[in-house]
């Protein structure tokens, strides 16, 4: 099997660091780089939570790049439920690794140029605002002959959003980039809300997780127990969502997820509906389908999945 070489653009922040941790120990992927961005934490603490994820994970050898200190354009708007550094109240030692020199839209502009000469195509997995690949993307358009495709956390269709009422976080926070990326003419699969919210991580799956982990046991606890929202009324049990780790439940099991495509369209102008996704499903506007747009989801096939991965840190299960 040969591996699919990933560079994974994140702002941990708690799901995302549940999705690195299930892609640091699944050989499917060939994990070039993570590159940090401003999102739910300023770019110092989620580079530094990337550091510390990568490290409690085992993975101290894949290079964390620096990326964007803000939007494009408008101010950076903060996540929630992450807590006061990211990763809740997870107490992690300070990590041993620094990130790279050069900074994260250098290295994306230079490694996915090199992906174009070679054709050797990235897979792009986007788990926070794009702004890192858009302002690389204006650097150097060509850079999108690089890319196999992107997996992309972000956007609500039929769900309202959870940051306005229309517009899911990564969207509002970078409405800008997310116009710049989604005109970029790249393949895109879409993990929207609409499917984030069919996958609730519940106290009884936490249990589960703890259980399995081995040696981040404890970690992964702490992590998993703080992303419980507690708003029942909103989803329909106790337990969070499992944003960003669905990017790469898809990678690793497509046949867990419907899409649909269409042409999706970011309102980056109007203040009432800033960074709402828009989509085209019927071909209304005559402008060709953009992405593939998961619509509906195996949940329970999603947190076996998580459980398979999440048992390999436990050295007494074999992988
Ligand atoms: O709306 C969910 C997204 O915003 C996820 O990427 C999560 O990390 C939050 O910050
Ligand atoms: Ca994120």
């Amino acid at each position: 099997m040969t591996a699919t070489q990933i560079i994974i653009d994140c702002d941990p922040g708690i799901d995302d660091a549940i999705a690195l941790l299930a892609a640091f120990v699944s050989p499917e992927f060939d994990i070039l780089a993570i590159t940090a961005v401003s999102g739910n934490q300023p770019v110092e603490q989620t580079v530094r939570n990337a550091l510390q994820i990568c490290e409690l994970g085992g993975r101290a050898d894949i290079p964390v790049y620096t990326g964007s200190h803000r939007p494009l354009v408008r101010e950076a708007i903060r996540g929630q439920f992450h807590g006061n550094t990211g990763l809740g109240n997870t107490c992690l030692p300070a990590p041993i690794a620094e990130p790279e020199e050069n900074g994260a839209v250098e290295y994306l502009v230079d490694r996915l140029g090199e992906a174009r000469r070679t054709g050797e195509l990235v897979t792009l997995c986007c788990l926070g605002p794009m702004t890192n690949l858009a302002m690389a993307l204006c650097i150097d358009p060509k850079i999108a002959d690089g890319i196999k495709r992107i997996v992309m956390m972000g956007g609500a269709y039929r769900e309202p959003g959870n940051r306005t009422m229309t517009t899911e976080y990564n969207m509002l926070t970078d409405p800008h980039a997310a116009h710049v990326v989604f005109s970029s003419g790249i393949p895109i699969v879409a993990l929207p809300l609409d499917a984030t919210h069919q996958v609730i991580l519940t106290p009884d799956h936490v249990k589960k997780f703890e259980a399995a982990s081995g040696r981040i046991s404890a970690s992964v606890a702490d992590l998993m127990a703080f992303w419980d929202r507690n708003q029942v009324e909103r989803y329909g049990s106790r337990g969070g969502p499992l944003h960003d780790p669905l990017v790469i439940a898809w990678l690793l099991a497509p046949r867990l997820f419907k899409t649909k495509r269409a042409r999706i369209f970011i309102e980056h102008e109007s203040e009432l509906c800033m960074g709402q996704t828009v989509a085209d499903w019927y071909g209304s506007s005559g402008l060709a389908p953009n992405a593939e747009i998961v619509t509906q989801v195996d949940a329970a096939g999603v947190i076996d999945l998580f459980l398979d991965r999440f048992s390999r840190y436990n050295p007494d299960i074999a992988a």
